[in-house]
């Protein structure tokens, strides 16, 4: 049983702590939060200890592993205690929203063999990794066009948005994530455009955008194109196209159910879609606790590192350079 802490008891966290507590090769070491009542709460429900510290967990030998699900801020500097302990780390995406910030900590971490793993949880997802593997079976050929819709349903709250670091870097990040796990060619130019069409008021006071679309070429040309909204009002929008030279690949968006009703006055009605990520992607944050564990237990780098968190991180600088000086970036410019 491999004993992991969880570090941060907010949304997410706490769906973490409850996975690690279902897995059956996992056993929950403990939580810590520095909202003591979070992690009491978790804590209690789950029957597990609550740590004083994080310095606590990194030094306790009854952990063998940190799940990092606290405020973006913190999640470089534990990921630097967790490589100072010799534990093993899942952290939450983004590393940081700083790229310097991101490059200090490599640099830091640098030739370590303790394994990191980033929370790009859509890897995990059975429909996106269906068109991955429908890819590496060779069904899709060569790829030429990789296309991401990802629409939140609703937009989150203004004190959300004030600290997100912007739609790019808190939104984007797992766009561009994925279009290089699909893709399996790193880009080279990025592309942006964004509008304020939600929330005017909020994005002009954030310097943000609401709406926002990206393209990207690698350097052979491939293409991938992304679209983003904060507010969809059908639901949770997340759907994945890879067209090659033998066929394409789809991965569809998920319903409460799959019933389609016919009446005289409408065809194809459906449920709508399951309204966000914590429903739309629990089997994929379990298979990612899985991937973590098998990780550990099998001594293999994990399927998504350090250097993900920071590839699609520049990806998303890049896209803010492109909105500022209206042109396309070329990621050597931000690198
Ligand atoms: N993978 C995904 O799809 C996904 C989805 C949502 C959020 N996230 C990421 O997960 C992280 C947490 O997001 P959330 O929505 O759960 O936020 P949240 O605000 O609900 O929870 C964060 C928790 O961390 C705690 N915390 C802050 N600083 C701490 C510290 N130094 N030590 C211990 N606890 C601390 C807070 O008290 C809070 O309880 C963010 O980085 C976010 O980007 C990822």
């Amino acid at each position: 049983m491999l004993k992991i802490a969880v570090l941060g008891c907010g949304r997410i966290g706490r769906m973490h702590a409850e996975n690690i507590y279902a897995h059956p090769r996992a056993e929950l070491a403990g939580v810590f939060d520095v909202v003591d009542a979070a992690a009491q709460d978790v804590a209690e429900k789950l029957g597990v200890p609550k740590f004083e510290s994080a310095q606590a967990v990194f030094d306790s030998a009854q952990v063998d592993a940190a799940l990092v699900a606290t405020s973006t801020p913190t999640h470089a500097d534990f990921i630097e205690a967790a490589v100072a302990a010799g534990k093993p780390c899942l952290c939450e995406k983004p590393i940081d929203l700083s790229i310097a910030r991101v490059k200090n900590c490599a640099a830091k971490i640098a030739g370590t063999d303790v394994p990191i793993m980033l929370g790009f949880v859509r890897r995990f997802d059975k429909g996106h990794a269906g068109v991955w593997h429908a890819i590496d079976r060779g069904e899709i050929g060569d790829v030429h066009q990789v296309t991401i819709t990802s629409r939140d349903p609703d937009i989150a709250p203004d004190a959300y948005i004030e600290v997100s670091g912007g739609i790019f870097r808190d939104m984007t990040i797992h766009d561009f994530d994925m279009a290089r796990f699909i893709m399996g060619e790193e880009f080279e130019k990025v592309s942006a455009i964004g509008s304020r069409l939600i929330s005017p008021n909020l994005m002009t006071h954030c310097n943000d955008y609401d709406t926002v679309m990206v393209t990207m070429t690698t350097r052979s040309g491939k293409q991938c194109v992304i679209s983003n909204s904060r507010r969809a009002v059908y639901g949770y929008d997340q759907r994945v196209e890879a067209f090659g030279t033998k066929g394409m690949a789809i991965s569809e968006n998920h319903a409460e159910n799959n019933t389609r009703t016919y009446s005289e006055t409408f065809t194809d009605k459906k449920a709508p879609l399951l309204n966000f990520f914590i429903e739309r992607y629990a089997q994929a944050f379990a298979s990612e606790i899985d991937a973590f564990v098998d990780a550990v237990e099998t001594s293999t780098p994990p399927p998504v590192g350090f250097d993900d968190g920071h590839k699609a991180l520049l990806l998303a600088e890049a896209a803010i350079m492109s909105i500022t000086h209206g042109r396309p970036i070329n990621l050597s410019e931000v690198e």
